[in-house]
């Protein structure tokens, strides 16, 4: 790669440069699938290949250094040589079908065919996925698996219907030994650095490798853009052409994607790397936490949820963003490092205002730390938007209250969508605490809520909408958690209770746990 500038998108490249036309363009921004692609890294013990979809859209093609990309035309060649059909007029040989393509012909998977490369590629990341374990996905997990590819024709029933049938067919398997043993000739130590002009200035685009590393080219250029998933950045440049200038990439920083657990059960803290995958972060959050179960499933798609990451989730710092209710809930900090120096504040002390936050010039967000006796509390996170997969939050709750004898004791209600940050009403945990957990001591937190926020009205939701929303989920907190009689989720949200529409709350628990 030469003269291609570093944000050229992984999708702009395949259809203008390689002449891969297989993957299609939709949205160009995330949303559609239409240009879903998986992409193979070499694991943690650099043995085995995972496997991942993205989407090209928004994906900067540098970022790709290093790693394997795979297409729908790739498809092609696992299922041995083209083969004559003495059956067909044409008779030019063709490539047999991958069992996922031939599924999604038997079952009538596709019409107009736009969305179909992305349908494959997203079902071929699930077929190796179980294939390698040995397992099947049940009809909700291959709809979880899905909810980021849109179909405007065909109707997802006889997709999913492709989805169990491709397991049916003679298996084909991806050899991965070769991509493995191609992938380590490509491994470095140093950071992976590439320039190219954007008219008569050069732009610069840095992969470090450790941690160290990036700190010392933060400090050198404060001013350069970074970069994580691309699933906000990449928009910056679709949708608002905007110019990023030079880019500090953290994608192949190792040491930023720990998910693990530090110390022990009193003093100890799950700690997220800020480079660490969303799908990653939540998986671990959830394994300890499982009613948040749905704000996971929920957070945009798995092809969003595998680039981006939590630490931008945080950083970008949007008053919608679904991570910061549920960490505040969580009472977690962020660690700040800039050079040598490291500092860690609680997240509600983070943001200031409207986009706004506490780093400073040549300050990066290293990792996020939940304490494991928060966990301990009882939690739940509600997300509010139209749609129910791939959707932004109307509004986002994260709650947790700890309860002695019927006494609240402790309580976070942290909001997304209420105000120009997401942040904790002030005003209804004060209401709460020291109270007993009645319907009395909700109805005055209830109240004291609309002295906490007064909210906007915009294309998601009105003012008076979120502002009754926000005071019923707080009545639903109750309801699941009161002392005589809580009610289980599935009796208390309304997604649950269209079993046939979206699958059963508890089904979507069970379904990754
Ligand atoms: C289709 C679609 C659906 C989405 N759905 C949701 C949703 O349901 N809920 C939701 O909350 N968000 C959603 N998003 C937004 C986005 O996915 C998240 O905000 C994501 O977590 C951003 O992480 P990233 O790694 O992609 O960040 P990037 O886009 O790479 O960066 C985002 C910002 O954070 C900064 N940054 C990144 N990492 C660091 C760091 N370590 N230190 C300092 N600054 C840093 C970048 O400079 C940039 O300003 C969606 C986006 C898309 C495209
Ligand atoms: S083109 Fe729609 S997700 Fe990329
Ligand atoms: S088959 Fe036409 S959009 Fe899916």
């Amino acid at each position: 790669m030469s003269g291609v500038h570093p944000t050229r998108s992984v999708l702009d490249w395949l259809r203008e440069d390689a002449r891969c036309t297989g993957t299609k363009e939709g949205c160009n921004e995330g949303d559609c699938g239409a240009c879903t692609v998986v992409i193979g890294e070499l694991s943690a013990s650099g043995e085995a290949l995972d496997l991942q979809t993205v989407n090209a859209c928004i994906q900067f093609l540098p970022t790709l250094h290093g790693k394997a990309l795979f297409t729908v035309e790739d498809l092609k060649g696992q299922c041995g040589a083209p083969k004559r059909d003495p059956a067909l007029h044409d008779k030019r040989p063709v490539h047999p079908l991958h069992p996922v393509q031939q599924a999604m012909a038997d079952c009538h998977g596709s019409q107009c065919g736009f969305c179909t490369p992305g349908f494959v590629m997203s079902l071929w990341s699930t077929y190796e996925h179980h294939q390698a374990q040995g397992t099947q996905p049940t009809r909700q997990q291959l709809a979880d698996d899905l909810s980021g590819n849109l179909c405007r024709c065909t109707g997802y029933r006889p997709i999913i219907d492709a989805g169990q049938r491709m397991f049916d067919l003679p298996a084909v398997r991806l050899d991965t030994a070769p991509v493995v043993a191609a992938l380590r000739t490509l491994q470095r130590e140093g950071s992976f650095d590439y320039a190219a002009p954007l008219g008569a200035r050069i732009d610069h685009f840095h992969a470090p490798r450790t941690l160290d590393q990036l700190a010392a080219l933060r400090m050198e250029k404060p001013g350069a853009r970074i970069l994580a998933g691309s699933t906000d950045v990449g928009l910056w440049v679709n949708k608002q052409f905007r110019d990023l200038g030079d880019i500090l990439f953290v994608g192949d920083v190792a040491d930023m994607k720990a998910v693990e657990v530090r110390g022990d059960a009193v003093d100890g803290e799950l700690y997220i790397g800020a480079g660490a995958s969303l799908e990653r972060a939540f998986a671990a959050l959830v394994a300890r936490v499982p009613s948040l179960a749905d704000v996971w499933l929920r957070f945009a798609s798995p092809p969003i949820r595998h680039a981006g990451t939590m630490g931008g989730n945080v950083a970008n710092g949007s008053p919608i963003g679904d991570s910061p209710p549920v960490l505040m809930a969580l009472d977690a900090e962020i660690e700040l490092r800039q050079g040598a120096r490291v500092r860690r504040m609680p997240l509600a002390d983070f943001y200031l205002d409207y986009m706004k936050n506490q780093l400073e010039s040549g300050e990066f967000v290293q990792g996020i730390a939940v304490p494991l006796t928060a966990m301990q509390r009882q939690v739940r996170a509600y997300k509010i938007s139209k749609r129910f997969d791939c959707d932004i939050s109307a509004l986002c709750a994260g709650f947790a209250i700890a309860l002695d004898e019927g006494v609240v004791t402790d309580v976070r209600l942290a909001f997304g969508g209420m105000a120009a940050t997401v942040r904790r009403a002030a005003l209804a945990e004060a209401a709460l605490v020291g109270k007993p957990w009645t319907q009395a001591s909700v109805n005055a937190a209830r109240q004291a809520l609309a002295q906490d926020f007064q909210p906007l009205s915009d294309m998601r939701a009105s003012a008076g909408y979120r502002l009754q929303v926000a005071q019923n989920l707080i009545q639903r907190l109750w309801l699941e958690t009161r002392t005589q009689d809580a009610l289980p989720t599935s009796a208390t949200s309304v997604w649950s209770v269209m079993p046939h529409a979206v699958g059963d709350a508890a089904i979507r628990e069970g379904a990754r746990a």
